[in-house]
């Protein structure tokens, strides 16, 4: 694995690090924990391409708006992992007829839905328009909403919209409020339907995700703002719910370094 901290290392179970070489530079002191906006650390300062008030689900937009065109030939080439992830995650996963995928972005993940489950109905969310449209031309039978994630999921618990299968992935590190987008996305499985989400977990003493929020400047001089969780944070909602798997990957290679997401994937009760 390329790090720039020799003492850390990558196992499937999670991460060993060299917390006194991070102490040393300041990153292993313990966040805050109580995972509402409010204890979220803002660093660094707001690039100056953006107006203080742009929220983070606005950025986000504004970023993969004018990603779009790259965004496919960029996910190979940062090797992006969770769609092959989902694909073996869906061979235990049935009878699924309805799916609906947040965060939809091109398609690649709707794509994994289809191959696994060729007759079912796929709906899929994004708020970016330029992505949305890639997605419809790749899987043109699919419903395609231009909306925010947490958006769709308090109209769609609203008015009972149900779904075998719900994903999410790559998204919701672009969420405020993820324990409260999440209390709407559980309504959207059906009873014994599964869920597979990835969220950006908090890595205390990993310098590179150390922080709570952060916002780095990407390639096109547009800031992408990053909202990150403790695992606990994350699963404290799913009570009573069956955990298939709760563990960290490797999602892809930023700067040369691995960007670790949390993957949950859990069956609602029946
Ligand atoms: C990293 S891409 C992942 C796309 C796809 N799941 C994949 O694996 O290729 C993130 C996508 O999330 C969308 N997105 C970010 N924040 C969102 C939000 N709050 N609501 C809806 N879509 C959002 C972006 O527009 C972008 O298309």
């Amino acid at each position: 694995m390329p790090t720039s901290d020799a003492s850390a290392r990558w196992t499937p179970d999670g991460m060993e690090l060299g917390t006194a070489a991070a102490a040393a530079r300041g990153v292993s002191r313990r966040l805050p924990t109580s995972g509402r906006p409010g204890s979220i650390i803002p660093v660094p300062a707001d690039p100056p391409t953006h107006r203080p008030s742009e929220s983070v689900p606005e950025r986000a937009r504004a970023y993969f708006e004018a990603f779009a065109a790259d965004y496919d030939a960029a996910a190979t080439e940062a090797g992006w992992e969770p769609n092959e992830l989902l694909a073996g995650a869906l061979a235990d996963v049935g009878p699924v007829r309805t799916a609906l995928d947040l965060a939809c972005g091109t398609g690649s993940t709707l794509a994994v839905v289809r191959r696994a489950f060729p007759d079912a109905g796929l709906t899929g969310v994004d708020l970016a328009g330029g992505m949305l449209e890639r997605a419809r031309a790749t899987l043109p039978d699919a419903r395609h909403v231009h909306q925010d994630i947490a958006d769709f999921a308090a109209a769609g618990a609203r008015a009972g919209e149900r779904f075998d299968l719900v994903t999410c992935i790559g998204g919701l590190e672009f969420t405020e409020d993820l324990p409260g987008v999440l209390e709407d996305v559980r309504r959207l499985v059906r009873p014994g339907g599964h869920l597979v989400i990835t969220y950006e977990p908090v890595v205390l003493g990993w310098e590179p995700q150390a922080l709570r929020a952060e916002t780095n400047l990407g390639s096109n001089g547009l800031g992408l703002t990053t909202i990150r969780w403790e695992p606990g944070e994350v699963t404290a909602g799913f009570a009573g719910w069956r955990e298939v798997s709760n563990r960290l990957v490797v999602a892809y290679q930023r700067d040369g370094l691995p960007t670790i997401y949390g993957w949950l994937q859990y069956q609602r009760p029946a």
